[in-house]
């Protein structure tokens, strides 16, 4: 079993995790939309991660919708006293599977319900607040009346701690004046690095910063340079990447999504894997190539 410690820990809300966490949404089934193909499969990496020491699982009660939720339920609970599971609200699925902004102060609060019920938990660990104003890119916006609600919310002790999600340094800014911001939870990974800054600035902040597609997400990450580094130090590709992640900053807390257990052993056994410099320099030079 891999020595996920090995990676090292950073704050999040009031727990330390493992730097190696892991990300629910592949256990939902396609499109993110209703049950997955293998119940049992999707319980059985749960059990695994949190057997091999992950104490940090991101989910959403929109992947299924609740699917996801219900299966960590199932697998887990009653939960271990250090798992720290970190939900996320604003979206709402149609019943083809299509993805909707759900902002308002009804919906957030219903959001936060269905999370407590499908999670079976009195109090969320961590509510990421998930900016809308487009599926795919951050845009401009401001968040200030769902955050208002949301923390409304957490003085009603439904929530513990509260994070941003798909936001642009402004909202962060906003957000952080409205209340405490515990973690940024936006796409980053080794080919799309639009955040180096703010990840540095979230490091000095003493701010965990969770890249969501850390492996290229629905698109998984391609690149000649990626395969020869990987090839060289007997590693796979997305091995590689990861160990890139753990390399970047501090307070990069990552959140590989998988419904395979074979691919979860991978994954976390790069706990143990340091990239030497002359690998970080070569992967760093990916982010110039045209890959994906
Ligand atoms: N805040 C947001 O807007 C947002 C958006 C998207 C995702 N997220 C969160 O971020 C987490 C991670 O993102 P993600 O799961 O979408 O993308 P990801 O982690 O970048 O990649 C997942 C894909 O990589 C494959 N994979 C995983 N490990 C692998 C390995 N060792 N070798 C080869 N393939 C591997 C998975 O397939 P298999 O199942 O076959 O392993 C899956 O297709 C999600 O679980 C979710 O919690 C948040």
């Amino acid at each position: 079993m891999s020595n996920i410690a090995a990676a090292g820990a950073f704050p999040l809300g009031d727990h330390t995790v493992n730097r190696m966490g892991y990300g629910a949404m592949q256990l939902a089934g396609p499109g993110v939309f209703g049950p997955p193909k293998d119940r049992l499969a999707a319980l059985t990496v749960l059990r695994e991660a949190v057997a091999s020491g992950v104490n940090h699982i991101d989910t959403s009660d929109f992947y299924g919708p609740h699917v996801t939720n219900q299966i960590i339920r199932e697998a887990l609970h009653p939960y271990p006293n250090d798992l720290v599971i970190v939900t996320k609200i604003s979206a709402r699925r149609g019943e083809d599977g299509s993805w909707h902004p759900a902002f308002s102060r009804e919906e957030l609060t219903q959001a936060v319900h269905d999370n407590l019920r499908n999670l079976g938990l009195d109090v969320l660990d961590v509510v990421n607040l998930r900016s809308m104003f487009d599926l795919h890119h951050p845009v401009e916006g401001s968040l200030e009346a769902p955050l208002t609600v949301l923390a409304d919310l957490q003085r009603q002790g439904l929530v513990r701690h509260i994070g941003l999600s798909h936001v642009t340094p402004k909202q962060i800014a906003e957000g952080r004046r409205i209340c405490e911001i515990v973690c940024v939870q936006n796409y980053y990974n080794l080919a799309h690095r639009d955040d180096d800054p703010l990840i540095d600035d979230l490091a000095r902040g003493g701010i965990a910063y969770v890249p969501y597609f850390p492996l290229g997400g629905f698109t998984p990450l391609q690149s000649s340079t990626l395969s020869d580094v990987a090839q060289r130090l007997g590693v796979t590709p997305m091995q590689a990447a990861l160990a890139w992640l753990l390399r970047r900053a501090p307070n990069i807390l990552l959140i590989p999504g998988t419904s395979s257990v074979a691919h979860l052993k991978e994954n976390l056994a790069v706990s143990e894997l340091v990239l030497p410099d002359d690998a970080i320099v070569t992967l760093d030079a990916i982010s110039r190539e045209h890959v994906q």
